[in-house]
């Protein structure tokens, strides 16, 4: 049963919503109201608080590190269920009927604590789309598509499945946002916009 023990224990690290919770200890208002309606850093910064959306970013990708480290220790036969439940955790807390994030820096922390390498292509992909595009959701999906990639070129082919899985998830997940970089009107950071 340490499959099942590796996942709930991601689950229940990744099912924390830092980004809602620091929003409402801070009285910033309810970030399921505001901007995309998402409870992930890029949308914290949309109330204008870069600090709460830094430490949103921290935390979430610390949540996700921290699911597989502990898996390392107790689990580590199972430290792909570990990543994979701390990803579900972050999209679909029970918390929150279900209705959590989309995984980008939650998966940024997954992957750094499977593989560093791993983790570090995924920041550098990260930053650099972010950088050249300023749109967030597009450089969150590259970054999840080159996870698997990375893991399999730098010879951590037992990852790859998990990492593919998830980078399958967060395009999904970003459904919404596709279809507005498609209409050209999805938000750049540092812009105004929905
Ligand atoms: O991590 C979420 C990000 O990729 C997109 O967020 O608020 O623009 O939908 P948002």
């Amino acid at each position: 049963m340490d499959w099942l023990l590796a996942l709930l224990t991601g689950y229940a690290l990744g099912s924390i919503p830092f980004g809602l919770l620091l929003t409402r200890i801070t009285g910033t208002g309810d970030l399921r109201k505001i901007g995309s309606g998402n409870i992930g850093a890029t949308n914290v910064l949309r109330t204008g608080r870069k600090g709460l959306a830094a430490a949103t970013l921290l935390l979430d990708l610390a949540k996700g590190y921290f699911a597989v480290f502990l898996a390392w220790q107790w689990f580590p036969e199972f430290v792909s269920f570990a990543a994979g439940g701390a990803f579900l955790g972050h999209c679909f807390p029970v918390w929150l009927r279900l209705r959590g994030g989309k995984g980008v820096a939650t998966t940024a922390g997954i992957s750094l604590g499977l593989a560093w390498p791993v983790g570090i292509a995924y920041a550098l992909v990260w930053l650099a789309m972010l950088a050249i595009t300023r749109i967030s959701s597009l450089a969150g999906m590259t970054a999840a598509i080159v996870a698997p990639l990375a893991a399999a070129a730098t010879g951590h082919a037992r990852f790859v499945s998990v990492l593919a899985l998830i980078a399958l998830a967060v395009v999904v997940l970003h459904r919404a946002n596709i279809a507005r970089i498609r209409a050209g009107t999805e938000p750049r950071v540092g812009g105004s916009g929905p």
